[in-house]
């Protein structure tokens, strides 16, 4: 009698425990998008204490239009954070996706919206950027609503190049396309001339026909993008710092300095990621898959908070690799 009771209560113990760590798993993530609230953006915040000349001067010449790849579901969670922290430090910026909303940093798209259709969504903004922003950017920057970048040290990387020059830079896989691909996750960046021969040539003269759907979704947009500007001649640029640490990252931090990157990232390229203390550059520029509350923690560390006594020279020397890949 007394050792059935026990047993029932031991199964009972076993049933709870278990739904909550069903519970925790499915709902308990850190992963877990929970929404995001607009917190307002100025971009001088007269709490914080900060020299920020040499930003400001190369904010002016060294104009980054964004687009954003999101969707409409993701409006109030990676959206929100993307547009609460580093989108506005881009001299322009767009979300693309399809949606019945209109804000003036929406550019619409006409397709579903949908994984399938990403190559289609970032052809048209390229487009969409061409006729209306030639004159007033140097490059584009493309990204995903879960990357998170740091815009001053993208345009201190781009201060090291030509945008009147034909250039395309990122995290650089060699595989599938011969001069290698950049992660469209971790975010790529191209000049403007750049721009006009993707647009002109790849697109309105057709060097880089329009595929099927199945095939677009087969080759992936970073991989349709990289082949189109194979084609229509926009060499690979350096993006690694003197101490050979990459400023592009195609996974969360977490990963990079802790350990935990998939295969690809050492098998698919000529120059591997580095895990650990030379993952990433003083001056990293992206890392993909970062989730909004992280994308809030890390903005508030970078961009609220100081080390007391400690800033970066003026003259700092050669930091940055710069030059292009061998075809
Ligand atoms: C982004 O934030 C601005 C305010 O800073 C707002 O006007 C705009 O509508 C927001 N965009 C989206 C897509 O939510
Ligand atoms: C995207 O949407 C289209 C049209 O609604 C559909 O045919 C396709 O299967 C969808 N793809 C995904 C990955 O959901």
């Amino acid at each position: 009698m007394f050792s059935s009771k026990l047993w029932r209560r031991g199964l009972f113990f076993l049933l709870i425990t278990g739904f909550v760590v069903l519970y925790v798993s499915l709902f308990g993530s850190s992963y877990t998008f929970l929404p995001v609230r607009p917190l307002s953006v100025s971009k001088t915040d007269e709490t914080v204490i900060m020299d920020e000349n040499i930003a400001i001067d190369l904010y002016n010449s060294v104009r980054v239009i964004c687009i954003i790849l999101s969707m409409e579901k993701n409006l109030d969670t990676k959206t929100s954070a993307v547009n609460t922290t580093w989108a506005n430090r881009c001299n322009k910026h767009y979300f693309i996706m399809t949606t019945e909303l209109r804000t003036p940093d929406i550019i619409n798209s006409e397709y579903p919206d949908n994984r399938s259709y990403l190559m289609h969504k970032v052809r048209s903004a390229f487009a969409f950027v061409h006729d209306k922003h030639m004159e007033d950017i140097d490059w584009v920057f493309k990204a995903d609503d879960d990357t998170y970048a740091i815009i001053e040290n993208l345009r201190f990387l781009l201060s090291h190049y030509d945008a009147n020059k034909p250039g395309y830079l990122g995290f650089k896989f060699d595989k599938f396309v011969a001069s290698g691909f950049m992660s469209g996750g971790a975010g790529y960046v191209i000049s403007r001339q750049s721009l006009k021969q993707l647009v002109q040539s790849g697109i309105r003269e057709n060097k880089c026909p329009f595929l099927t759907h199945e095939e677009f979704t087969r080759l992936g947009e970073d991989r349709a993008i990289a082949e189109c500007l194979e084609k229509v001649n926009v060499p690979r640029l350096i993006s690694r710092d003197v101490f050979g640490r990459d400023t592009f990252h195609p996974y969360q931090i977490e990963l990079h300095y802790l350990g935990g990157l998939p295969n690809t990232l050492f098998t698919w390229c000529k120059e591997p990621a580095v895990e650990g203390r030379n993952c990433c550059s003083q001056f990293t520029i992206s890392f993909h898959y970062t989730n909004p509350k992280s994308m809030l923690l890390m903005d508030h560390l970078l961009y609220k908070t100081s080390v007391y006594g400690r800033s970066v020279p003026t003259q700092m020397g050669k930091i940055m690799q710069v030059g292009q890949y061998k075809p």
